[in-house]
């Protein structure tokens, strides 16, 4: 594959393969996770949602979580960057549904992410809050052509400035919160990779008229997959549920475990109180709420714009559900997983996954 390998190149940044590593809320992919993966040459992304629930200045009483939030931004783009050194390439994720979105993408910035990836809603305003920060390129995730020229024209017309990349992301096969409307609209064959990568490169070369690259992502585990988002056009891909289930994942060893013992019959899609569909493995916190049962922790920090836990107490607190399945608490976490967690078989090494990948 060597020979038609892509150069991926997001604004000023370049790796060494054109892979990232997909950022991965709460705590999944944290410091540890992406500084490795950007040590062996590929973009590590930590995802910024819920970063501070472990840390030791998370204490309700003497701090504000949204305060604490961008304090462990910085210190984990701190410490990824030891891991990384100087020519690693690491990117911050930041969900628009955030309540201090643009407080976190901020921290961001300030602290010395090379990228920012946004998703989980259109980032249209992401230009405002970086634009002290010109090298920082941006990235929004989009899963449609039209999102693409949605946030484009935006852009352009409000900050004279374009995205660095797309990230376009399928719903039928990717982890976590899925960009769809509806649970039928998941598997819409209008948003597979097949038919959405093509149609925002055909968007990049007509309208942009750039060389701004394309990343797939959903469903991409191995060298065939990767060498079919590149016939596609797409010039890089992004890997999620490969790199939550390594040594150097955020995540406890219960978490891990939970994708290796994993089956095709556990993975399910919830609505999730963010009023998006998710893929997640159905452990007996997920199968009890399926049935329309569920007990949840109390909400604690008004994280999402839109919930609807905190708006009518349907569902359950996501944060808390997220943070019982980083630690292990495999009775009441919520584990979200791509549709290839079925093929975690054994922990693996970070280095190992970029060699067998690029080798
Ligand atoms: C446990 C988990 C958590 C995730 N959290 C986020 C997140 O916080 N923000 C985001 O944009 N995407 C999130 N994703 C999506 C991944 O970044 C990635 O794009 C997607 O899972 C790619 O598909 P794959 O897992 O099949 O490789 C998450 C995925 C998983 C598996």
């Amino acid at each position: 594959m060597s020979t038609d390998r892509p150069v991926l190149k997001i604004g000023k940044h370049q790796p060494r393969y054109p892979l990232i590593q997909g950022g991965m809320g709460v705590g999944i992919s944290g410091f540890r996770l992406a500084g490795h993966v950007a040590k062996h040459g590929a973009i590590g992304t930590i995802a910024s949602v819920g970063l501070c629930h472990d840390s030791p200045l998370f204490d309700t009483k003497k701090h504000n979580y949204f305060e604490v939030n961008q304090i462990v931004i910085k210190e984990a783009l701190a410490k990824a960057r030891e891991i990384a050194g100087p020519e690693g390439v690491l990117a911050v994720n930041c969900m628009v549904a955030l309540t201090d979105y643009d407080t976190q993408v901020r921290a961001a910035a300030e602290g010395g992410a090379d990228v920012i990836v946004s998703g989980a809603g259109l980032p249209l305003r992401l230009p405002e809050y970086t634009k002290d920060f010109p090298d920082v390129a941006l990235v929004p995730i989009v899963s449609s052509a039209k999102a693409a020229s949605l946030i484009t024209r935006r852009w352009e017309k409000q900050y004279g400035r374009v995205p660095d990349a797309f990230v376009v992301e399928e719903p039928a096969t990717a982890g976590g919160h899925l960009g769809a409307m509806t649970m039928e609209q998941v598997y819409d064959p209008a948003l597979s990779l097949d038919t959405a990568v093509p149609e925002v490169v055909q968007f990049v070369a007509e309208y942009m008229k750039t060389d701004t690259p394309v990343i797939a992502a959903g469903g991409i585990w191995d060298r065939q997959d990767l060498e079919r988002v590149f016939a596609l056009g797409a010039k890089g891909a992004q890997m999620g549920t490969r790199f939550a289930c390594t040594e150097e994942g955020d995540a406890s060893d219960r978490f891990k475990q939970a994708y290796i013992d994993a089956k095709e019959e556990d993975v399910v899609l919830i609505h999730s109180p963010a009023g998006l569909p998710g893929r997640a493995i159905k452990n007996p916190f997920v199968a009890s709420y399926l049935e329309g049962k569920v007990e949840s922790k109390p909400c604690f920090a008004n994280c999402l714009t839109r919930c609807l836990y905190r708006k009518t107490r349907e569902t359950f607190c996501i944060a808390m559900a997220l943070i019982d399945a980083f630690n292990g608490n495999w009775e009441t976490g919520l584990f979200f997983c791509g549709s290839n967690v079925v093929k975690a078989q054994k922990l693996e090494r970070v280095a190992d996954i970029i060699e067998e990948l690029f080798r």
